[in-house]
């Protein structure tokens, strides 16, 4: 059955890098996979185009995709949109919860060729493979009461922190599935020290550990992970954690794997629909130049064959492609050493779909 994918470019580098995964895309539908390709708009070009960061047309195609590709969303030039619910981001955001995606994976894995772009010492790094599952849907990005209002004479902003009993059960049947399938080590990061919803999330990882035996749990606060993950990161198996925490460690194990540039991302809902994206953001500082890292995006694409397609064969050969192109030499930017040639974005494109296409 043909298997439909939407590809939505977004922001900044978002149309470039989406243009280089779209190739390689375009590359596993001539090996005979079976996908029929479209695109739409989101974030800041939707607003520009049609006045919401996530047009009904959007949403109704991404409903009725099997997998979304997402570039990124977001820039300077919306920043300052008064009515926030206009913002790129919201975009995000709402196909995220619109389409249920509360599961979030970032596997932070360095390539070896790569182990002196890290910024910690290669030897910390040498064979990191960690993934980061991310809770999605909730937490303080998405509770309610939210707002800025008027109190005593100031103005005050606040934002919710909550998760329920299920929210917390099912991103953790998630992660201790994979700590299963991978090194059998999960740990949860929480805040349990202070915050009452992470007391609750601590409690319910404990609650379903005994269902999962051959999975050792343990338990860390977010600051001390924060400090564990830039300085001994190999200790780490799986990490489940909240939204906001996921997103914050996930950034710092980017860096790890030598750029932000290298990290994709997987979420995913309850019926294996993905939507499948770069970790990174728009990067306006150099967006148009043609000098963005696309790796990101076209190893999202393999994750993305991995989780919603079923197709972990065509996933091996992009990841095994990114590998030859780095033992090659290639280098973006963001991951070149001191006077090391660069490549720009479509070239490195080609050389990945160079790379594929020979293996
Ligand atoms: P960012 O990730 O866009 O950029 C941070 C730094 O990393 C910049 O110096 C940038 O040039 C660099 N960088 C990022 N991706 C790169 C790549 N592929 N190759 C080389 N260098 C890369 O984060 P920011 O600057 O905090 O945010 C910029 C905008 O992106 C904001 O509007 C933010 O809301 C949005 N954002 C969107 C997403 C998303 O769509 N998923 C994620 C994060 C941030
Ligand atoms: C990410 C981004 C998003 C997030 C923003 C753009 C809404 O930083 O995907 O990591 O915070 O989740
Ligand atoms: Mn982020």
């Amino acid at each position: 059955m043909t298997r439909k994918i939407l590809v939505l470019p977004g922001d900044g580098i978002g149309p470039e890098i989406t243009a280089q995964a779209s190739r390689v895309l375009a590359a596993c539908q001539a090996r005979g996979l079976d996908i029929e390709v479209e695109e739409a708009l989101v974030g800041g070009a939707a607003y520009d185009a049609e006045g919401s960061p996530l047009p009904e047309s959007t949403l109704a195609r991404a409903r009725a995709a099997n997998a979304v590709l997402l570039g990124a969303v977001g820039g300077p030039k919306w920043d300052t949109l008064e009515d926030i619910s206009k913002r790129p981001e919201k975009g995000l955001l709402g196909l995220r919860k619109e389409l249920g995606l509360f599961g979030n994976l970032r596997p932070a894995l360095l390539y070896p060729q790569l182990a002196e772009a890290s910024s910690l010492k290669p030897e910390l790094v040498a064979g990191l493979d960690i993934m980061i599952v991310r809770e999605l849907t909730g937490g303080i990005y998405f509770g309610q009461p939210r707002g800025i209002e008027e109190r005593d004479g100031q103005r005050v902003g606040y934002n919710t922190y909550v998760y329920s009993e299920a929210e917390i059960e099912r991103i953790g049947r998630v992660a201790f599935e994979m700590a299963s399938k991978r090194n059998k080590k999960l740990c949860s990061v929480d805040k349990a020290n202070v915050l009452e919803v992470t007391m609750l999330w601590r409690e319910v990882m404990e609650r379903l550990a005994p269902e999962y035996p051959d999975v050792e749990l343990s338990h860390m606060y977010v600051d001390n992970a924060a400090m564990q993950l830039v300085r001994a990161p190999k200790q780490f198996d799986v990490v489940v954690t909240g939204n906001m925490f996921g997103d914050i460690l996930s950034d710092a194990a980017a860096m790890l794997t030598g750029s932000i540039g290298m990290l994709p991302s997987a979420s995913l809902n309850a019926s294996g629909q993905g939507m499948y994206e770069p970790c990174h953001g728009s990067a306006p500082d150099i967006a148009g130049q043609n000098v963005a890292n696309p790796l990101a995006t076209i190893l999202s694409v393999a994750m993305m064959l991995r989780y919603s397609l079923g197709e972990a064969a065509l996933a091996e050969r992009i990841e095994a492609a990114v590998g030859q192109v780095l033992d090659d030499g290639l280098r973006t930017a963001d991951i070149a050493a001191e006077g090391q040639r660069t490549v720009s974005t479509a070239e490195m494109g080609d050389a990945v779909l160079a790379a594929f296409d020979a293996i």
